[in-house]
């Protein structure tokens, strides 16, 4: 049985930009897909096509069991969604800005100020609730947001890099709001740029580039699918960095990774601690002086690298920005269960277009709220 959220060869492409690629995913009931990739991956295209606000060229989806082609305004009904660029309106307050789609979710005009004081004080925004949201700080509208998203706690949830832009109290903070909503028995798709994030919250992880799923796995599996160990050393000086990964790239069963500003040379290995003896002493014949030398596992971020031969949380060359709303598809214009459920979006790097684009989904949703 397909699971709460099930994709199958979804394409979408913008001009010579294939941003979905044969796309498939499917996610049981209850747990946490983790959408891992770079900049330009396609991430944002593909939770835009599952929660109805862009048509792929192909595939097919459904969410909470409907189909997202055949029942768009239903699946809108079952799903939550905080998009990457926040489109809170800047001018209610905090608690104006909760209680609306309160009010567009149905709820009476009661339940959805109680609601919107609840999650004021969840997402520490108590203080600032009856300021507009225009002078709130980029974390504060970051966390309205998402508490807009939880207004009403819908079965399936979608979150696009919820936790950019969040300092690390209140990134911590929203991982334990997401493993609550989890054991609740909410499903999610999250998508994110952060090793530790997918690694933290995720059962399932897809890694995405350049449109594809180039592998997928628990945490765990990937991590072994890397395969071995890596040795680890820190130079003392960076003249010693060419040395270090000649004698490295000796030992090692794949590329080298160097990090000069931290002077550290990471390199797969198997062997384990007898190995690393023996690096250690090739090491101090060469001359090369050690401030810190070690075996560990791999990390997502050398999946990563093993996979696509650059790191994930580096944008890559002249990808991503983010995706928009100006595609001209319509599928979401002035449509106000969706501009609730899934107009919200954050102006992170491209301000212009998309919040012109928003200001309709607003003025749409504030028309309803009334
Ligand atoms: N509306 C659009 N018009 C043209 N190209 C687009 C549009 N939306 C996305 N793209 C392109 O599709 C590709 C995938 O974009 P997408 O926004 O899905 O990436 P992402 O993985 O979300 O990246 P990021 O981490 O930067 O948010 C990119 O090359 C992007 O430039
Ligand atoms: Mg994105």
């Amino acid at each position: 049985m397909p699971g709460a959220i099930y994709a199958e060869g979804l394409v979408k492409t913008f001009g010579d930009v294939r941003a979905l690629d044969g796309v498939d995913i499917d996610v049981p009931e209850g747990t946490v897909l983790g959408l891992l990739g770079p900049n330009g991956a396609g991430k944002t295209t593909a939770v835009r096509v599952l929660t109805t606000l862009l048509r792929p060229d192909r595939g097919r989806a459904e969410v909470a069991g409907i189909d997202v082609l055949e029942r768009p305004d239903d699946v809108r009904r079952a799903i939550g969604l905080s998009g990457q660029f926040a489109a809170v309106d800047e001018y209610l307050t905090g608690r104006e800005n909760l209680t609306m789609v309160g009010r567009l979710y149905q709820m009476g005009a009661k339940e959805a100020k109680a609601r919107a004081g609840e999650l004021l004080d969840r997402f520490h925004l108590a203080d600032a609730g009856d300021r507009p949201a225009k002078t709130y700080s980029g974390g504060m509208r970051r966390r309205l947001d998402l508490a807009a998203a939880l207004v009403v706690s819908p079965p399936v949830m979608f979150m696009d890099e919820p936790t950019t832009g969040l300092d690390p109290r209140n990134r911590q903070q929203l991982w334990d709001v997401i493993q609550e909503l989890v054991a609740g028995g909410t499903t999610l798709l999250l998508t994110t740029q952060y090793l530790e994030e997918a690694d933290h919250l995720a059962h399932d992880i897809c890694v995405v580039d350049h449109g594809r799923v180039i592998a997928r796995g628990t945490s765990d599996q990937l991590k072994a699918q890397t395969g071995g160990e890596r040795v680890e050393v820190v130079v003392h000086t960076p003249e010693q960095l060419g040395t270090a990964d000649e004698v490295l790239r000796g030992f090692g069963k794949g590329a080298s990774k160097i990090e000069p500003h931290t002077r550290k040379i990471t390199v797969p290995v198997t062997g384990g601690a007898k190995l690393l003896a023996e690096v250690i002493r090739e090491l101090d014949l060469r001359g090369v002086e050690m401030d810190d030398v070690g075996l560990r596992r791999p990390t997502l971020d050398d999946v990563f690298i093993s996979l696509t031969g650059h790191a994930a949380e580096t944008p890559a060359e002249g990808e991503g920005e983010g995706a928009g709303a100006g595609d001209g598809d319509g599928t979401a214009d002035g449509d106000a269960a969706a501009a609730g459920a899934a107009g919200r979006g954050r102006g992170r790097r491209k301000r212009g277009k998309k919040a012109a684009d928003q200001g309709g989904e607003r003025r749409a949703a504030r028309e309803a709220a009334k």
